[in-house]
């Protein structure tokens, strides 16, 4: 090793020149190690400087220090330029060009039930109803019994009702054959006045194209003082109305029989023919028009009344109930109803509805 002034000129020279040509951060920490390092050149000439008389070190430390502090700095300016380069790299390779249209990815979609229990939810809400819910499994005295259906009705023969096992000492169980049930637990729970929709799923032994199983269907219930048919007509009406999004909705009330309601009423609805399809709207009279029945309801019943506790002559009200699959397919035009529950990816991709662009009916009733 030697200190000689023009060698460490040399040294200096040669490597702040290999420092400046570093092209990678690895390269340089390679040069730093190799000059800096434990063993390297500028860390053995720095040694040398211990063992000397003062004068010699006097003479030799200078250019040695100064050695040790401009590669140093060039060490220090080269990091800060290869550093900056790489964030340059990296800001460019992943600038985000704002103006490309998002990528969703993979999406699900509603369900045109669930599609539908919102708009029902969302129209009954601007008439002030709230949303009641009970159990799937209820026992036969909510599902009927209490609603004026007993043992012996010929009434429970209509639903084909899945029971379960009897078990000694227990109520009879069985899967709910209508929403009904809800009214009475609503009854039972809450002090009138009340208004109230049930959503929900219900069973019925039955399968063909317009039946399944397990279906879904809605309940109104309205239980106050001096209520009349009246209110019941121009609340289907208007819901109908917002419903189908049309103003020309014209109701037939047909007289029929629940045994929960009295009078009963089965509401049709009058589609026509728009070309060459049946459009829900305008008068079902008219040629190539006609009726589809798609609610029933009636006044509340006396008898269900007394049967929640309540005193009928006191409070009076209506109900309703309808099939929730069954106004999607009105409204969307399915007319398979069993493909509903199949849970076939391409009929969910036809038929459902996007999560973030759902067409709501959030101009409300009336709007
Ligand atoms: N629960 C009846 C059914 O399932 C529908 C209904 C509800 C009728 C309320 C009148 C009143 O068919």
């Amino acid at each position: 090793m030697t200190n000689d002034m023009s060698e460490i000129a040399n040294l200096k020279a040669g490597l702040i020149a290999d420092i400046e040509a570093a092209d990678t951060l690895e390269a340089l920490e390679a040069l730093r190690v190799g000059a800096m390092g434990k063993s390297g050149v500028i860390t053995g000439l720095l040694k040398t400087l211990g063992p000397m008389s003062p004068e010699e070190r006097m003479e030799k430390g200078p250019p040695i220090q100064d050695l040790r502090e401009s590669v140093t700095a060039a060490l220090a300016e080269k990091k800060g330029a290869l550093e900056q380069a790489a964030l340059d790299a990296k800001l460019a390779s992943e600038k985000v060009d704002m103006t490309l249209p998002a990528d969703h990815g993979a999406q699900g979609s509603v369900h045109p039930v669930s599609q539908v229990m919102d708009e029902l939810a969302e129209i009954f809400a601007d008439l002030g109803f709230s949303v009641a819910t009970g159990p799937e499994i209820e026992d036969d005295w909510h599902n009927f019994t209490a609603l004026n259906i007993p043992e012996t009705h010929p009434a429970r023969a209509m639903h084909d009702t899945f029971y379960f096992p009897d078990e000694e000492g227990q109520k009879k169980m069985l899967l709910r054959t209508h929403t009904s049930p809800v009214q009475i637990r609503t009854m039972m729970t809450q002090e009138p006045p009340i208004r109230i929709i049930a959503p929900g799923r219900v069973y019925r032994s039955d399968s063909d194209a317009t039946h399944t199983p397990m279906f879904h269907q809605i309940e109104g219930l309205v239980i106050d003082k001096g209520i009349t048919l009246g209110h019941l007509k121009w609340t289907l009406e208007t819901f109908l109305k917002a419903f189908f999004e049309r103003e020309d909705i014209i109701l037939r009330l047909r007289p029929s029989y629940f045994p929960f309601t009295e009078p009963s009423v089965e509401v049709d609805v009058g589609y026509t023919l728009t070309n060459g399809q049946r459009v829900i709207g305008g008068d079902g009279d008219a040629p190539g028009g006609g009726w589809l029945e798609v609610l029933g309801s009636g006044m509340v019943n006396r008898r269900v009344i007394e049967a929640c506790g309540l005193d009928p002559d006191e409070w009076q009200g209506f109900a309703f109930g309808t099939g929730v699959d069954r106004l999607a397919m009105l409204k969307y035009g399915m007319n398979d109803l069993r493909a509903f529950f199949d849970g076939d990816l391409r009929w969910l991709k036809h038929y459902g509805f996007s999560a973030l662009d759902v067409p709501t009916l959030s101009g409300g009733v009336g709007a």
